[in-house]
């Protein structure tokens, strides 16, 4: 294979992003060949917007059968993802799905084992937020056991902001039928998934999630989860996306390190003595251990994570590099997501691995009466929004 021929499904706020680089050339080895939207507005605004020169198509069905085409990104509304995923992979083509994986783990799990029957097929998940060099250095200084051991982390993520026009400017945005979930399943996939990336699963979680509050749409938007870890570690995540200003706060604390990642920074403070030993000798009543901070250089390309992503995609079809998002993580931040939209509505702990049918009955229950939106759907300007 010369260039991985791409094909986009789903060609909304996202998928529209994803056309411009790849139609600019700005992947390479790649080029884009076809786009596929059930809404034939979105196609004329594709065809407007990119040239008549790529072949267009209604449905991903046939858009499948086409041999001249490698791999596809699936951007359409989250349901979707591991229903067109599993028929791509069965198509035979390599497949990047946006995040997050799917609604519920159940689903996700079939898209993963679809993908086990065919090692040969590459299959990624758009977690752009992994390319960000704070959090890929966050994650070394933890696995380097710099930190000591994990005691407490604390993600304040609330800038987010989504405004009523947001909501309403597609009929399956922020519904339990379309979309199936609101600032936990859109918008904190990436935090949820860097969150375990970084730290490893909690083993219980509990949470209080708000329905609706200050905008006008079924699902949540405002959320504070309580998460426990194996070692007795203890987690705090809050969210919303109707806070204006915003923090994006995300702390770790060991038993010798703190980081602390805001404002697109990491810092760090090293205790010379980790804790506990520290502890166990100390005589003087008041007192602490002595701190260090330490600068640690994190390093900006300029290049945007979905790039990366899809360039990673790539160079993994054609020269087997190693992927940086395989979908098959896209289950660990899910099953958090499920779990604390579960403790929510049943009000008490859930433990993980959560119980996947009661999740997707409790689910089923909202998706019952869910109301049809009806409205105007418009592609977003989507810059410097994710
Ligand atoms: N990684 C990121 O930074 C990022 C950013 C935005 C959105 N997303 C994700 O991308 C997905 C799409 O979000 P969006 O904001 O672009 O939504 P959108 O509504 O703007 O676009 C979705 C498009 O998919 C089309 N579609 C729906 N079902 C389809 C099907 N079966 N086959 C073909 N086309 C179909 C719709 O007509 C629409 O044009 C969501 O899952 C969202 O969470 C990811």
């Amino acid at each position: 294979m010369g260039k991985v021929r791409i094909a986009i499904i789903g060609v909304g706020n996202i998928g529209s992003l994803h056309a411009s680089y790849l139609s600019e050339h700005k992947i390479e080895h790649a080029e884009i060949v076809a786009f596929c939207d059930t809404n034939p507005k979105k196609l004329e605004i594709a065809k407007n917007k990119f040239g008549a020169q790529y072949i267009f198509y209604s449905s991903a069905e046939k858009l499948l059968t086409n041999p001249e085409i490698d791999a596809v990104i699936i951007s359409t509304p989250h349901y979707d993802h591991p229903i067109l995923a599993i028929e791509a992979l069965k198509a035979g083509k390599h497949v990047l799905i946006e995040k997050p994986a799917g609604v519920f783990t159940k689903n996700v799990r079939e898209m993963i084992e679809e993908s086990n029957r065919n090692p040969e097929l590459t299959f990624s998940l758009m977690y752009n937020q992994r390319m960000n060099p704070t959090y890929q250095k966050a994650k070394e200084l933890v696995e380097a056991g710099q930190l000591g051991e994990l005691r407490r982390t604390n993600w304040i993520i609330t800038n987010w902001y989504r405004s009523q026009s947001y909501y309403d400017s597609s009929n399956w945005r922020a519904t339990w039928a379309g979309e199936g979930g609101g600032v936990l399943l859109n918008q904190d996939p990436h935090q949820l998934d860097l969150w375990q990336w970084i730290c490893g699963m909690p083993t219980r979680v509990m949470g209080f999630a708000y329905f609706g509050k200050r905008r006008n749409v079924e699902v949540e938007t405002e959320v504070t989860a309580y998460a426990e870890y194996k070692n007795g570690a203890t987690g705090i995540f809050v969210t919303t996306t109707t806070e204006t200003p915003g923090t994006n706060r995300f702390e770790i604390v060991g038993s010798q390190g703190k980081i602390v990642i805001e404002n697109d920074q990491l810092k760090f403070w090293r205790t010379v003595i980790d804790e506990t030993e520290w502890n166990d000798t100390y005589t003087g009543g008041f007192g602490e251990p002595e701190v260090w901070e330490i600068k640690i250089p994190v390093l900006f390309d300029g290049t945007t994570g979905h790039r990366k992503v899809v360039q990673n995609f790539v160079n993994n079809i054609l020269f087997d590099e190693p992927l940086l998002a395989p979908a098959s993580d896209g289950i660990y931040g899910l099953s958090i997501s499920n779990a604390i939209h579960l403790s929510a509505w049943k009000q008490r702990w859930v433990d993980l691995p959560i119980d996947e049918e009661e999740f997707l009955q409790e689910l089923k229950n909202r998706i019952g009466s869910s109301k049809k939106k009806k409205g105007n759907e418009k592609i977003l300007d989507t810059k410097n929004t994710y």
